[in-house]
């Protein structure tokens, strides 16, 4: 499936995937996860939305590059779990540039 915000340039190519679909958005340049999964529905799950509980953790297939940077509480919370290092947490990340990652909460 395909999902477009809008026809405006500076727009970027963002897929997830699940187990059970994979969805293609055209997003504004920047955009953070959580205004992506505001206005579309996607398989990322948001609880605190602060970097605190961590059900938001993302896997980056393709394009980490294209993500914010973390900040010190992702890092924090993220070295705390002993994450991978292609894991993110959605609430802290904007989208910077074409992203592949896959959220998978079943
Ligand atoms: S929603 Fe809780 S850490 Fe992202």
């Amino acid at each position: 499936m395909s999902v477009n915000d809008n026809s405006q340039s500076n727009h970027i190519s963002v897929k997830i995937k699940s187990p059970t679909q994979v969805l293609d958005f055209s997003v504004r340049n920047g955009i953070a996860f959580q205004g992506l999964c505001a206005k579309h529905k996607t398989p990322i799950e948001f609880s605190c939305r602060e970097g605190d509980c961590g059900i938001c953790c993302i896997r980056v297939i393709r394009g980490a590059e294209n993500l914010s940077e973390p900040t010190k509480i992702e890092k924090d919370f993220l070295q705390a779990m002993r994450a991978d290092p292609d894991e993110r947490l959605a609430c802290q990340t904007r989208i910077l540039g074409p992203v592949e990652i896959e959220a998978d909460y079943l």
